[in-house]
């Protein structure tokens, strides 16, 4: 009978606080008021902990959190800093910049390589017969290539020395942008590996980016070890751990991007000093955390948080599935090119697996135009 009061006055029932009335007298104001202090707090705790923060998520449950989404004030924002300020109006004032259209899009291939470039041959057939379509440009951190293909000759941007994990591969991406930002044409800035190929015909992957309003830029939040164990309070009050996020280095992304990766000094010297290997006995790899963080912050909503070049860290080791020739297959290009959701793993002991369908421009479509790593 209690029980079935109370639920039908969780159902907001007026009618039923009439039978209450049959109560003995006392009992009322006693759950009424352990009731409401229960109410506070709980209201108590969810303002300390404000729904946003997953600590609050599992303290509350996800329905509660969503509950109280919808009827707390949101928290006090931090005040920012003066970087801050500059850097948030710089990144509106660009976003909010139409891009100037040309007569023809172009689309900038970036390739980053030590010194060599084994699958030249297959990318100068693919290349060929879309000769105002696209541009290249190779940053080699070794040694000069040699070019056998008429589309790389000459393509080579002036080169630096590139460590491992550390803000120079940063700055050698820095590096071809810039480059590629050069030519007003190009439209949309793709980032390759020397292992890397592509798995569609030119104009399949042409008409996916230029006719697409986001970068594929791979973003996820990642609270174990690899992920958020990364993070440095250093990087305070402008990073917080809460924003902290983790990607592949490989980007695609739009002409605005690329401008706001070159305008941006704040957030790029914060990675460059606090996010290294062997700093404070953390494994920080600044092209894993940079550019997800940075667009996390200041432009998350035009990111599709996956990157449109596949790699295969099912094996999980150090290092990802390198495709020998044996393993280079029709059934395995079909296999990647069928793929249209995008996973991420925590790297915690709970592993969990994050799952989003890969959407273009609102409909599913495939997630992958490129794939490594592929052996020479
Ligand atoms: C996708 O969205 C962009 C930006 O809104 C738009 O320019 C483009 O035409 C759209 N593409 C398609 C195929 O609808
Ligand atoms: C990417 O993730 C952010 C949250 O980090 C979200 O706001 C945004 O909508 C996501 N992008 C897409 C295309 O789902
Ligand atoms: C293709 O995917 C299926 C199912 O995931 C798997 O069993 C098979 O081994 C894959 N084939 C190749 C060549 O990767
Ligand atoms: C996504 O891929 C699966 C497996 O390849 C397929 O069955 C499904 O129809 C695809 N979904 C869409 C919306 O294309
Ligand atoms: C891209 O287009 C889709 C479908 O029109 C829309 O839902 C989404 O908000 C757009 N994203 C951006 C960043 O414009």
């Amino acid at each position: 009978m209690k029980t079935s009061q109370l639920w039908r006055l969780g159902m907001g029932d007026v009618q039923i606080l009439h039978g209450a009335r049959h109560r003995p007298p006392l009992k009322r104001p006693m759950w009424i008021i352990v009731l409401v202090s229960m109410v506070s707090l709980f209201l108590v705790c969810a303002y300390i902990y404000p729904p946003q923060s997953s600590n609050a998520c599992y303290v509350f449950s996800s329905r509660g959190c969503k509950v109280l989404t919808d009827w707390l004030p949101p928290a006090p924002a931090r005040e920012f800093t003066d970087d801050e300020i500059v850097s948030r109006i710089v990144v509106r004032e660009i976003l909010n910049t139409p891009s100037i259209p040309t007569k023809k899009a172009k689309i900038a291939f970036m390739f980053l390589t030590t010194s060599l470039l084994p699958f030249e041959k297959l990318w100068d057939k693919f290349f060929s017969g879309h000769e105002d379509r696209f541009s290249v440009y190779v940053h080699a951190s070794k040694e000069k290539p040699v070019h056998v293909s008429r589309y790389f000759v000459n393509r080579d941007v002036r080169s630096d020395k590139v460590i491992w994990g550390q803000i120079s591969m940063i700055d050698a991406e820095r590096r071809l942008l810039a480059n590629a930002l050069g030519d007003p044409d190009n439209q949309h800035f793709v980032l390759l590996s020397d292992s890397c190929v592509p798995l569609y015909k030119f104009d399949y992957i042409y008409n996916y980016l230029i006719y697409s309003n986001m970068s594929y830029l791979d973003c996820f939040y990642d609270p174990g070890p690899h992920g958020n164990g990364r993070y440095s309070e250093h990087m305070l009050p402008e990073i917080e751990l809460k924003d902290f996020r983790k990607g592949a280095q490989w980007f695609s992304m739009k002409r605005q991007h690329a401008v706001i990766v070159m305008a941006d000094s704040l957030y790029y010297t914060k990675f460059r000093d606090y996010c290294k290997p062997g700093l404070d006995g953390k494994n920080c790899i600044a092209d894993e955390h940079y550019l997800p963080t940075f667009f996390h912050i200041v432009d998350p909503g035009g990111i599709a948080n996956w990157s449109v070049t596949h790699v295969d860290w099912s094996e999980r080791k150090w290092h990802p599935k390198l495709y020998r020739t044996q393993d280079v297959t029709s059934a395995l290009l079909k296999n990647i090119t069928s793929i249209n959701l995008s996973i991420h793993v925590t790297s915690d002991e709970k592993r969990d697996v994050q799952v989003q369908s890969c959407l273009w421009n609102g409909t599913t479509r495939p997630c992958y135009l490129f794939a490594r790593k592929f052996h020479p």
